[in-house]
């Protein structure tokens, strides 16, 4: 029991790990004891400050990797920089995502594509591409794991986020047929479905915390309140650790309540 919540030698990596909700899972995994975290992003600058803020826990390092994950190509060079690391790695984090609002009137296929080019297909084929690292050190009393970001938006309806909830049901339905797919791999396949949390996807909302319209958001949500790093690290963590390892094909709704009163 004393380690049951241990990350203790671990290898992840966290996609869109320089902020959000991505900065607050690999913050977690460090502090649970992992040895490597590495974190992925597009802008240089921030993914660099955010490793470099993340290795001086002083716990394990956080490794920077520029990569844009929306294309093929970038998946194919994030992978063989990990290969070229690392023998094998234990978590994988399916977290950099797109929040955009497109309601079918003004909904082009850019921006269709765009939305599921991040959101749905990177996580699919990156996770694809490191089939074998996760596979190498899982057992059946350690098992790898694979985390797929969803949100609430997946199981409910807002028309004006057409396609981001389409693309966050995608991944749910992924979730559970990789879980099965994977089942003689040692490898646990679950998803965290997020509400409100603090992140930059979600400034406009929370940036003026006098606004009215945040202070009716937070009154609406049956918590009262944004999440924040340790609700999701702590999420993160219990599902890395011994204490998560019976989850497989799992939907977490992380929401405060969220999905209930909107
Ligand atoms: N915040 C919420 O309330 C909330 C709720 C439900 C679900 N989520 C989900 O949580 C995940 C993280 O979002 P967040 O709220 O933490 O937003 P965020 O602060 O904007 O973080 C997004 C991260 O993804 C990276 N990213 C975006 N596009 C990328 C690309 N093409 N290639 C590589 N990296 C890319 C970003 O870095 P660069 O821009 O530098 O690439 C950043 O590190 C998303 O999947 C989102 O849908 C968030």
């Amino acid at each position: 029991m004393e380690n049951l919540f241990s990350m203790d030698g671990k290898v992840c990596l966290v996609t869109g790990g320089s902020s959000g909700l991505g900065s607050y899972m690999a913050h977690g995994f460090l502090v649970a004891g992992a040895a490597r975290v590495y974190i992925t992003a597009r802008s240089n600058e921030k993914l660099n400050a955010k490793a470099d803020e993340l290795s001086s826990l002083g716990t394990g390092e956080c490794i920077p990797i520029s990569e844009d994950l929306s294309s093929l190509e970038g998946i194919n060079s994030l992978v063989s920089k990990i290969k070229n690391r690392e023998p094998y790695i234990d978590v994988l984090v399916n977290n950099a995502g797109l929040g955009l609002a497109t309601p079918i009137d003004s909904l082009d296929v850019g921006d269709w594509d765009r939305v599921m080019d991040i959101n749905a297909r990177s996580p699919l084929f990156l996770t694809q591409a490191l089939l074998e690292p996760l596979r190498k050190n899982a057992t059946q009393k350690d098992p790898s794991r694979v985390i797929f970001i969803s949100s609430v938006a997946a199981s409910m309806v807002f028309p004006s986020v057409l396609a981001y909830s389409s693309s966050k049901n995608i991944l749910e339905h992924l979730t559970k047929q990789l879980a099965l797919a994977l089942r003689d791999d040692f490898i646990r396949v679950n998803a965290i479905a997020p509400g409100r949390f603090y992140s930059e996807m979600t400034r406009r909302a929370w940036q003026d915390p006098e606004a009215e319209s945040f202070k009716a958001e937070l009154k609406r949500i049956p918590a009262h309140r944004y999440g924040e790093l340790e609700d999701m690290a702590g999420v993160a963590v219990m599902l890395c650790s011994r204490a998560g390892s019976y989850f497989h094909g799992e939907i977490l709704n992380l929401d405060g309540g969220f999905r209930l009163a909107f």
